[in-house]
């Protein structure tokens, strides 16, 4: 960002006019709960919140913003994990949270449209109701949006079998730092008519418009799923049965990994024993598939049981029934909230080629040792992306710790060398953007600086994160 305008009351009052004054938001306690996400222990105060209900309301405010200089934060839920909605540069803070409408299910063409303040799992239920499937599933769930998903090009456990966020976006609204509003492409399923705005814009972390109406499409509802929990002696050999399980044919519609020290502090952290951590277990492997036919389901876990076998594993656990399925997911969602908890700094979104991860693996856990700090993984193994936390004693945050920061580049340029990149899910937002030249040259930087020109000429939307 070139220069920075200054906020002025005369903005504010221009602000209010636009949105009601009720809607605007300057007192401190109000600024303070918008100065954090959930990346690590960060806190940025933004100048003032504003909370616009249109499309046409974010025009107005941009506007001005683009006109004056004034830098604005994006905001859905808060729920990121790379800085993305967090006011860095102070300005206006524009949350989407009263953007909160599922506006229609289209179910002759299997496509639903929603402003981008909807909770992704309100937007899966609803979906649900008409017998049909939403399937990227971010473990924030529960309380992040829909738009943020979108910002972030959020994956998730069903991302092995399902694909991620970008593969049901057909069509967005977008409101562009100038102000202009316009629809990035059609509402159909194949689209070569130019280029491909759309997926520009998915997991471009807020930087190139506010998307404000999003049409994703649909695919008919699976009505059954059998979830299994393996427990390896190994931690590499857990990494090397991934790829074996897909070499020999199967799709799981969810294939996770989860250190057992990772599993320790979440199952401490919820007061659950649904999992029973031994000595011997290294790790476990959280194996679901899903389709509509439950005798072919069942064939295939036991033919995945009898592939594994050839590993060090104890007992397979099989969960019986719907609550002892959620039971499950609720350890592996809550492992990055319980890791934090307990001291764990950057929640790390590495992904490499499948194949690659007993390497990954095996490189971080020497890394641990020979710079002298915890490492736990856990993630989404199927896809060879692996979240690991690191923790040394006394450092509350990665960013602006020099040596967890050289520790993380040693960590991205294993990662860079096995053919994977920085992040799979999470974004790079504010904290990761350092690091971005570990995995892009200096003339795949430059054509996006320039695309976030053409976007945004006055640098004014989430300036200064991703590059
Ligand atoms: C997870 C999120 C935090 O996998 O990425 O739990
Ligand atoms: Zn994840």
């Amino acid at each position: 960002m070139s220069k920075k305008g200054t906020l002025l009351a005369a903005h504010l009052d221009q602000f209010r006019t636009i949105v009601g004054a009720d809607h605007v938001y300057v007192d401190k306690e109000t600024l303070d709960h918008y100065a954090h996400d959930e990346t690590e222990n960060l806190h940025f105060l933004p100048e003032v919140v504003i909370k616009p209900r249109t499309a046409q309301e974010i025009s107005a405010i941009l506007t001005i913003c683009n006109a004056d200089l004034i830098p604005v934060t994006p905001r859905g839920a808060g729920t990121g994990l790379s800085g993305g909605a967090l006011a860095h540069l102070g300005g206006v803070l524009l949350s989407t949270e009263r953007m909160n409408s599922i506006l229609s299910i289209d179910e002759r063409n299997l496509q639903v449209t929603t402003e981008p303040g909807v909770i992704t799992e309100v937007l899966q239920q609803a979906v649900k109701e008409k017998k049909l499937f939403y399937p990227p599933d971010p473990s924030s769930r529960g309380s992040c949006f829909i738009g943020g998903n979108i910002a972030e090009n959020s994956g998730g456990p069903k991302a092995v079998k399902y694909g991620v966020v970008k593969d049901y976006v057909l069509n967005l609204e977008l409101v562009l730092p100038t102000g202009e509003i316009i629809w990035t492409g059609s509402n159909v399923l194949k689209n070569v008519t130019g280029y491909n705005l759309t997926q520009l814009v998915v997991g471009s972390e807020g930087t190139l418009g506010i998307v404000t109406k999003i049409v994703l499409k649909l695919i008919p509802l699976p009505t059954q799923d059998l979830l299994m929990l393996v427990p390896f002696r190994k931690l590499e050999e857990a990494g090397e049965a991934v790829s074996a399980i897909f070499r020999a044919g199967f799709t799981p519609s969810a294939l996770e990994l989860m250190e057992i020290d990772a599993l320790k502090i979440v199952s401490e952290m919820v007061g659950s024993a649904a999992v029973p951590i031994t000595d011997d277990t290294a790790a476990h492997l959280i194996i679901e598939v899903d389709g509509n036919n439950i005798e072919v389901l069942m064939g295939e876990m036991e033919s995945i049981g009898t592939l594994l076998s050839q590993f060090d594993i104890g007992e397979i656990y099989f969960a019986e029934d719907a609550s002892q399925k959620e039971q499950l997911w609720k350890l592996r969602r809550r492992a990055a909230e319980a890791a934090k908890l307990v001291g764990y700094t950057i929640e790390e979104d590495t992904v490499v080629p499948r194949a690659e991860l007993p390497a990954l693996i095996k490189g971080v856990k020497a890394m641990g040792k020979q710079y002298d700090f915890d490492v736990i993984c856990y993630g989404h193994a199927g896809d060879g992306n692996l979240h690991i936390r690191i923790r040394k004693e006394g450092v509350p945050n990665s960013y602006g710790h020099d040596a967890m920061q050289a520790i993380i580049t040693e960590l991205f340029k294993l990662v860079h060398s096995l053919g994977g990149t920085i992040s799979a899910e999470h974004g790079i937002g504010l904290i990761q953007k350092s690091f971005m030249p570990i995995v892009f040259e200096e003339t795949s930087l430059r054509l996006m600086r320039d695309i976030k020109k053409s976007f945004d000429p006055n640098g004014i939307l989430n300036a200064d994160k991703i590059f």
